[in-house]
């Protein structure tokens, strides 16, 4: 007897809606259609051919978004689903932000490869996803032999070294402090986060990702207890004074879970000198954590390597793909410099999932070492890139971008009516606007100012930057994370913020 025998009518038509969502054909009928359509969009985003942001206010955009799922609970509008797929990717397009655009310049998120999200589609379509090996065998082999390439890349030695990949380097993060806890304080999976005397704290960066301080707030340790690493005149770590906070936190009988460097911190990309600050927590006894979340990608790079040289002392780092390794997101690495410390993040039993019976296989099941279970397969992108062109490509990106921050800085400097804040180490570069007409304004005025002209910049979709406080006065801050944004570029943005900056100061003039 067939199901269709015993299918009631509902039955029946249910069935037929579903064939048709799996339906092979409509696959590639819309397949190619949406390829097609993606391709003439990052050629003309590449060409600068509309704007970066298609800004739209919120309220619209979600009105929008609910109309059309109405209109599909009506069948589609009528549209065949080959048709209505373009359409919808159509509407998709004509409403995001266009990170291919070279004039699109703000935050830590690539203009990522294409070409990678090929890779992605192949992931998604096959719902490859990893918590046990076999679920997953070839997200779980690609994603390993990433891990030992990049880990080697590093510095860290052969066979010693463990690591893995998980959803954002705000998770990954998480998860390496939440190991350096595990091991400071043995007790504390099952009893908790002891209080009062020996009670923990995190050291970490003064200028630390906020994703820091809220995973000191999860693990329980509690925020207060995030103290903050004084920085040199230059935003890094400064290991001297590290070295006397540790020496006091020690005869305040604080137990210090770990030091969360950074390669480099968010504001103005500074990467810390790990070296000397790998000797001081060597010296304490303290496990080095590194956020390196933006420069980890220096180890591809001859010329910019030196950036992270330490790294490979580091008790764990993280390294986000997502940004200068220009994956779409999310792919982060989690590494740990001892491969003994990846049992240490959880103790979990699961016997519905892993197999006692095979236990050979268990070092590949990635749900004992992820907070995820279920996970995506997040470094097919990654791999499949890397299988294609080589690593030569990932080198040529970092020295790209990074070479564009001083010349950005090179031409900020020389032009009267700027004012760098920073010399960049990287791709990040923060900066003010002052024509003369401002100059005598008070500091909260121009900082105000920096801040009303970026955000007209980016509604008129010329150009895309993000706003910055420094010093808790406002400016402007750019990270030329898109390989394709070329000095020309930048001597537009340049005109660009002096035509609109003439505009808003018109407009200042009438209020
Ligand atoms: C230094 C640093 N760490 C962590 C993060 C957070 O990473 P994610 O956005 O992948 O969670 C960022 C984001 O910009 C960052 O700059």
């Amino acid at each position: 007897m067939s199901s269709a025998d015993i299918d009631t009518p509902l039955l029946k038509a249910a069935r037929e809606r579903i064939a048709q969502a799996y339906d092979a054909e409509l696959l590639r009928t819309s397949g190619v259609s949406i390829v097609d359509l993606l391709a003439d969009h990052v050629r003309d985003v590449e060409n600068c051919s509309g704007r970066v942001l298609n800004w739209n206010l919120p309220e619209d955009n979600i009105a929008e978004a609910e109309r059309l799922l109405e209109e599909g609970d009506a069948s589609g509008a009528g549209e065949s689903p080959a048709d209505r797929m373009r359409s919808l990717a159509e509407t998709i397009l004509s409403r995001g932000q266009n990170m291919q655009d070279p004039r699109y310049i703000g935050h830590q998120v690539p203009a990522s490869i294409p070409l990678a999200g090929l890779f992605d589609a192949v992931a998604s379509v096959t719902n490859s996803v990893m918590a046990v090996y076999e679920m997953g065998p070839w997200a779980t082999a690609a994603e390993t032999a990433l891990i030992n390439e990049i880990g080697r890349l590093v510095g860290y030695s052969e066979g010693t070294f463990s690591g893995l990949i998980t959803h954002g380097g705000s998770l990954a993060n998480l998860t390496a402090l939440l190991t350096a806890r595990n091991v400071a304080l043995e007790e504390c999976w099952q009893q908790g986060v002891p209080g009062g005397d020996g009670r923990p704290v995190i050291v970490a960066h003064g200028a630390a990702h906020y994703c820091i301080e809220r995973a000191v707030g999860i693990l329980g340790i509690g925020t207060n207890q995030c103290l903050k690493a004084p920085l040199d005149e230059r935003g890094r770590m400064d290991p001297a004074r590290l070295d006397e906070l540790l020496q006091s936190l020690k005869e305040q009988n604080l137990t210090v879970i770990a030091v969360s460097a950074s390669a480099c911190a968010t504001p103005i990309g500074a990467f810390d000198p790990l070296h000397a600050i790998a000797d001081v927590c060597e010296k304490h006894g303290v496990w080095l954590h590194v956020d390196a979340a933006h420069g980890g990608a220096a180890c591809f790079s001859e010329t910019y390597r030196h950036l992270i040289a330490g790294l490979e002392r580091a008790d764990s780092f993280i390294c986000d793909a997502h940004k200068m390794m220009f994956m779409p997101a999310l792919c982060a690495f989690v590494f740990y410099k001892n491969r003994e410390h990846r049992y240490s993040t959880f103790q979990q039993d699961a016997p519905y999932l892993f197999d006692p019976s095979a236990p050979d296989i268990r070092e590949y099941d990635s749900g004992l070492k992820t907070i995820e279970c279920t996970k995506r397969s997040a470094a097919f992108t990654l791999w499949g890139i890397w299988s294609t062109f080589g690593r030569q490509l990932f080198a040529d990106l970092v020295d790209v971008t990074f070479s564009m921050g001083k010349t950005f800085h090179e031409k900020l400097t020389a032009a009267e009516d700027f004012e760098p804040l920073h010399e960049p180490e990287c791709n990040i570069v923060v900066f003010r606007y002052l024509p003369a007409e401002i100059r005598g304004w008070n500091a909260n005025e121009i900082g105000l100012f920096q801040l009303r002209l970026r955000r007209k910049l980016i509604e008129s979709g010329e150009f895309y930057i993000v706003p910055f406080k420094m010093n808790g006065i406002g400016a402007m801050r750019c990270t030329i994370i898109n390989p394709l944004t070329t000095p020309e570029h930048l001597d537009l943005l340049m005109e660009t913020l002096r035509r609109q900056g003439r505009e808003l100061l018109g407009d200042k003039n009438h209020e």
